[in-house]
């Protein structure tokens, strides 16, 4: 699937807050199981996405810096919760919360795990903000890599200037916007 052709829409899927979105990946994040709520989000089939790289629903407004974060704290074999930006085949997008987690056996990491529920209007504009100022950054870089180390540069300082974890960001957000 030629992703690079799919044009954003502005237009959003909409999903009910007592829905929840899943999908497992094997090491590499290949999808080795989705749900019927992430197909129907992704406008996919059970079988487009087994076997393929879950950058398959990347939003190209979503920041490079974000994506390095989760990886580094899953590989780590930490949890991580974020807001993502998705986008479906027809360009369409869905906003989510996720919480992605290792999947450990016998001390071995074998895989992961992302559950994504609705976020609210209040913490899509608040992460917005956030998410606009790192992807400029990213893009005043010719270098996609050089982008995503300023990027992640500047969460740091932004985080350091709050006297937040990232973590600590992440609840202040949810819980100051939950309508
Ligand atoms: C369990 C799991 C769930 C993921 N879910 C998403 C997702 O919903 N959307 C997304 O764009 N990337 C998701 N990713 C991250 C992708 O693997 C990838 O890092 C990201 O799309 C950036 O792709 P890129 O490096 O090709 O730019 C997930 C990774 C894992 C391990």
């Amino acid at each position: 699937m030629a992703r690079n052709t799919v044009i954003p829409t502005g237009i959003a899927n909409e999903f009910g807050a007592s829905e929840i979105i899943v999908t497992k990946t094997d090491l590499q994040g290949k999808i080795t199981y989705a749900n019927d709520v992430f197909c129907r989000l992704s406008e996919l089939s059970t079988q487009d996405v087994l076997g393929q790289p879950h950058n398959l629903i990347r939003h190209p407004d979503m920041p490079r810096s974000i994506f390095k974060l989760l990886w580094e704290r899953i590989q780590a074999g930490k949890e991580i919760f974020a807001f993502v930006l998705n986008m479906a085949m027809s360009g369409n997008h869905y906003w989510v919360l996720a919480h992605v987690t290792p999947t450990i056996v016998d001390g071995q990491i074998v895989g992961y795990h992302s559950n994504r529920r609705r976020p609210t209007e209040g913490e899509i504009s608040a992460i917005q903000n956030v998410y606009t100022q790192l992807l400029a950054e990213e893009k005043r870089h010719s270098s996609p890599r050089d982008g995503m180390d300023a990027a992640t540069k500047l969460l740091e300082e932004m985080l350091a200037d709050a006297g937040q974890s990232y973590d600590e960001f992440f609840w202040a957000i949810r819980n100051s916007s939950r309508v």
